[in-house]
């Protein structure tokens, strides 16, 4: 069988894990589906549903097959693939390289080819795989060489999420393992500080993030409010400000947007920050090129400037502020590539607010809040 190229651009969806832990089953699973549509985060391109760990038997059974866990999945897997499915979603789970999953059920260690088919057999389109609980003689490499292979052989088109947290290098040899995505952080909660951090280990990593193999900086915590599905998830919550930073600075660095809070009960902010489409069109831009950093000398210390060339010749320009009080930003179109020599200047569209600036030349500056971002989308233009 020939197998589609897939995750071109970075994957878009739900996942079950910040806000459910192990409080999942298949009623939730069909509601969220449901609240997809409906809220229209389908319409803007969320479209795999994954469930996380927690989903099986604490136990394989005696041929060595993983069971769901009948309490969560009374109808089993399949039927909750073809719900999925018939509503136009794709559908993920969860597996682990080692023994067992981080939270204690069974893992694919030795068994991976027959999860891998078994997989395929309940319709799942996208594999989660976690770093837990692995035998001492085996590095990462080897681990998940083997999942990545045994997706590929099994039948059915599978996403391969490696989930491995950033180690050993993690963005220097993951693509060769087949991922299609891969975690390059610790996990996240709901905290300005866990938003910054990810971010800032980030900064110096994009260029590692390529089309078909993106970084997976953790799925989103935007709309939380502190109701996560643990003490360490939940961590406080965010202002809105926050969560606007965190899906600006995610669609910039071209991170997978796996939505993490319950889309069931969205506010109308959640809402305006998930479904920006112009943000969510900057992280879907077909030839993902990496962010590349500015400074101007001006810019407090941060300050952050990201610049993202886009497949129609447009610049995305995002510029977040890390620190405690407003500041002022300023990019210098030099640093872009763009000399005063060449006679052009930008059109400016602010892609948070949706309203267009103006023309500037050569520079371009704005007030950007403690906690905040700006994000726009420039196109060059003659100077008049
Ligand atoms: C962590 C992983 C989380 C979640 C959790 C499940 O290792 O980073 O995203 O999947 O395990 O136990």
């Amino acid at each position: 069988m020939s197998r589609k190229a897939m995750c071109a651009v970075p994957p878009m969806g739900w996942n079950s894990w910040n806000s459910f832990t192990e409080k999942i089953n298949e009623d939730l699973i069909r509601e969220t589906v449901d609240a997809m549509k409906k809220q229209g985060l389908q319409k803007a391109g969320y479209e795999y549903v994954v469930i996380d760990d927690c989903w099986s038997m604490k136990e394989r059974d005696k041929d060595g097959n993983l069971v769901p866990d009948p309490e969560k999945f009374p109808h089993g897997m399949k039927a909750v693939a073809d719900y999925v499915h018939e509503n136009g979603f794709k559908f993920g789970m969860y597996s682990c390289c080692g023994t067992r999953t981080c939270a204690n059920y069974p893992g694919s260690f030795e068994h991976e080819y027959e999860d891998a088919k078994q997989f395929a057999a309940w319709g799942v389109d996208y594999l989660k795989y976690d770093n837990c609980f692995k035998p001492q003689h085996l590095d990462d490499r080897n681990l998940y060489r083997r999942m990545g292979l045994a997706l590929a052989n099994s039948g059915r088109d599978i996403v391969f999420s490696a989930c491995q947290w950033g180690t050993e290098s993690v963005h220097e040899w993951i693509s060769s393992s087949g991922a299609h995505l891969f975690r390059s952080t610790i996990d996240i909660n709901d905290s300005w500080n866990s938003i910054k951090d990810i971010a800032l280990s980030q900064m110096d990593k994009t260029a590692y993030s390529s089309a078909y193999c993106h970084n997976d900086m953790d799925m989103l915590v935007v709309g939380m409010y502190g109701k996560g599905g643990d003490e360490y998830i939940s961590a406080g919550g965010c202002t809105d400000e926050e969560y606007q930073t965190h899906f600006a600075l995610w669609a910039m660095m071209n991170s997978p947007l796996m939505i993490g809070c319950d889309v069931r009960n969205m506010t109308e902010q959640t809402k305006k920050i998930l479904l920006n489409k112009d943000l969510i069109a900057i992280n879907q831009d077909i030839e993902c090129r990496a962010p590349f950093q500015v400074q101007c000398t001006s810019n407090s210390p941060d300050t952050y400037v990201l610049v993202k060339f886009l497949s129609n010749g447009d610049i995305a320009i995002g510029m977040f502020n890390f620190g405690d009080t407003p500041t002022l930003a300023a990019v210098d179109f030099w640093d872009l590539g763009l000399p005063t020599s060449a006679g052009k200047c930008l059109e400016i569209y602010d892609c948070i607010e949706h309203e267009n600036i103006g023309k500037k030349s050569e520079m371009l500056t704005a007030t950007v809040a403690a906690h905040g971002s700006k994000v726009y989308r420039c196109k060059m233009v003659e100077k008049e």
